[in-house]
Order: structure tokens, then C-alpha cells, then sequence
């Protein structure tokens, strides 16, 4: 079997490679950009593949995203339509959402950019806030991550609430299902965060309309993806007080642009796409073993699921 490997870093793309070819003893494992034969390529491998990379391939089996998110793949308007996607996740990719997820939660939920202020200006500026239990934080999106990164704030202490398409049941979770329930939802969220997966119904789903239905001076996380934001209105929320801080991972466009308002508001953190990254070495083993278990059974646990919004 061929594997072609895309990522936009050619050290990245030689790093795969080299993983790969370790761990699929026997097949041919090579970059996408020197394929002397697209004919021969049967699974491609990719981090936000170019226009046109996968149509070059007549006999694609498969295209694996290096990543939970398969929004990157979708953006290819020339995409060849019904090959199967193979989505990358695991524990480690949940465990580091866990993490970051936690992290910003507790960082709004305790005020920490104004204790900071405080310290800047060496003044003793004691913050007291409500308890988690009194502090309630809403996760968009139960699956994967959403579900794992609900169950966190949950055992935090928090009361955790999360939305989705279909029907859930998560301990310490209270659950709010489709357009129907968003309003609901929405309400007491003093911190939402965002983990839904970037499709035509989600874009564009963090706007002035959302904010408005939030509780004033809500604090917002984005670690899903930039689309999700529209930017505009969330510098207008900040601005009026209606929304008191955001976190936000991903962006309209990556690397953030140097003059973009983001990186210089006092009420945004911003950071790198780092929330969940996949972890390398653990990700080219996933990798290796759903490339395997596709070419022998034609599925594998880690495909996505058309209907799904996708
Ligand atoms: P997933 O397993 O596909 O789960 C998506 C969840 O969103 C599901 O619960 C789904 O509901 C819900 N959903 C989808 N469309 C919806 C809609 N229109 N209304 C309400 N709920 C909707 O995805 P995942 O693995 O948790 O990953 C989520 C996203 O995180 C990825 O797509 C990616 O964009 C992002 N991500 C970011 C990073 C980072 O480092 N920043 C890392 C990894 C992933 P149902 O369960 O009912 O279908
Ligand atoms: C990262 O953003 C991913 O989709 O895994």
C-alpha cells in the first residue's frame, strides 16, 4: 500500500514520514509533494491539504486527518466525493483538551487577568468569587472532547451543563439537545466553552446574537475552530461589557495575523492552536493501526460518521 503525507511544514511532512514508515513495515510511506505516480497512491495523510491535492489521486482509499477536526479536509472544493475520512483522536488528544479546557475555566471562574493586574501595580487586591458550584459552565458540543472536557468541569466542582445534536446522558452533566433547547442553555452559562466541530450549521455560531443570550459579563473559551467566532462581535461584546473575557486557540486565519486587535486586548488570551495538539509520537501509532485496520476490514472505530454534520 502507498501513503502520501501532506502537513503545510515540509520538516513536519519528513517527521511523519519517517513515523510512519516505522510503524507500516512493507508499505511505502511518502511525501505528497514528490508522489512520481499519483496512480500508485491508495491513503493519503494530511493537515490542511491544498485545492486539488486529493483529486490528483484516482485510486484513494482513504484520506486520514492528522487531527480530530476533518474541516480542513472538507475545505478542498475539489475534493472526489464518498472517500471515507478517518478522523485522529485518542486519550492523549482528550487528556490535553482536559487540560486546556480546566485551565481557562478555572483562570475566568478565579478572575486571574485582573489578580494579575493587581500584582502589575504591587496592589493587595483580594478577589473573592462564588464557588464552582455557584459558577455555572456550558460546553458546546458532547462529543469526544466536549463530553470528556464537560466531565472535568463537573468533577471540578462546577455546574456543568452541555448542548449537542442529538440526545445525551453524562453524569454531573446536564444535558440540552438541538436548536430547540439552545436558548435554555444558553442562559446561565457565566463561562461557555466551545468544542463543536466547524460545519455549515456552526459557523459563525459564536456571534452578538449567542453573546446576547449569555448572562452579562459571561467569559467565553474557543478552542474549536476560528470560524466559530465572529470576530466583530465579540470585540463589540467586550467592548459593551456584555461578554467580561475570552479565550481563544483558533483563528479566521492561523498564524494570527501580527496587527490583529486580538493579540493586544486586555480581555483576550490568546493562544496558539495548542489546546490539542496530537501528540506525535502516540498520534503516528493511531495513525499506523486505523490505516491497518481500514485496509483489512474497510472501516475502523475512527471514521467519521457522514450525517453527522459533516
Ligand atoms: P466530535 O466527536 O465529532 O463531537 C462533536 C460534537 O458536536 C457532538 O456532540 C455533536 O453532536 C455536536 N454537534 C455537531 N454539530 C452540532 C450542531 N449543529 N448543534 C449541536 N451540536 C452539534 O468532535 P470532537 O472530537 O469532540 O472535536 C470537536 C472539535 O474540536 C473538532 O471538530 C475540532 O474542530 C476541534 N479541535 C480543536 C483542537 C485544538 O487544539 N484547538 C484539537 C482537537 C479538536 P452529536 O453528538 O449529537 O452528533
Ligand atoms: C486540532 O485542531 C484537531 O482537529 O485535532
Amino acid at each position: 500500500m502507498t501513503v502520501a503525507v501532506h502537513l503545510p511544514l515540509a520538516e513536519k511532512v519528513d517527521w511523519w514520514v519517517k513515523m510512519l514508515q516505522e510503524r507500516l513495515p512493507g508499505w511505502t510511506i511518502e511525501p505528497m509533494a514528490t508522489v512520481a505516480n499519483p496512480e500508485d497512491v491508495h491513503y493519503a495523510v494530511v493537515w490542511r491539504p491544498r485545492t486539488g491535492d486529493m483529486a490528483r489521486f484516482p485510486n484513494l482509499k482513504a484520506i486520514v486527518s492528522i487531527g480530530a477536526g476533518i474541516d480542513h479536509v472538507l475545505a478542498d472544493e475539489q475534493l472526489p466525493r464518498g472517500i471515507p475520512i478517518i478522523r485522529t483522536v485518542g486519550a492523549d488528544l482528550t487528556q490535553r483538551m482536559r487540560e486546556y479546557v480546566a485551565l481557562h475555566v478555572l483562570r475566568h471562574h478565579r478572575d486571574m487577568p485582573r489578580q494579575l493586574r493587581a500584582q502589575a501595580e504591587r496592589d493587595w487586591h483580594a478577589i473573592v468569587v462564588p464557588v464552582a458550584p455557584n459558577r455555572t459552565v456550558g460546553v458546546m458540543g458532547l462529543g469526544n472532547l466536549g463530553a470528556a472536557a464537560a466531565q472535568t468541569l463537573s468533577a471540578l466542582g462546577f455546574s456543568t451543563r452541555g448542548w449537542s445534536k442529538s440526545p445525551k446522558t453524562l453524569s454531573g452533566v446536564d444535558t440540552f439537545t438541538g436548536t430547540s433547547e439552545f436558548d435554555a442553555f444558553l442562559s446561565g452559562c457565566d463561562i461557555l466553552v466551545n468544542l463543536l466541530p466547524l460545519t455549515s450549521e456552526t459557523e459563525g455560531i459564536l456571534n452578538a446574537g449567542l453573546f446576547a443570550r449569555l448572562p452579562t459579563g459571561a467569559c467565553v473559551i474557543n478552542c474549536a475552530r476560528g470560524p466559530h467566532l465572529v470576530d466583530d462581535d465579540l470585540l463589540a461584546a467586550l467592548e459593551s461589557g456584555q461578554i467580561k473575557q475570552a479565550t481563544l486557540d483558533v483563528f479566521h486565519q492561523e498564524p494570527l495575523p501580527a496587527d490583529h486587535p486580538f493579540w493586544g486586548h486586555p480581555a483576550i488570551t490568546v493562544t496558539p492552536h495548542v489546546a490539542s495538539q496530537i501528540d506525535p509520537l502516540t498520534g503516528a501509532g493511531l495513525i499506523a493501526g486505523n490505516l491497518k485496520t481500514f485496509d483489512e476490514t474497510g472501516t475502523c472505530a475512527d471514521l467519521a460518521e457522514a450525517g453527522r454534520g459533516y
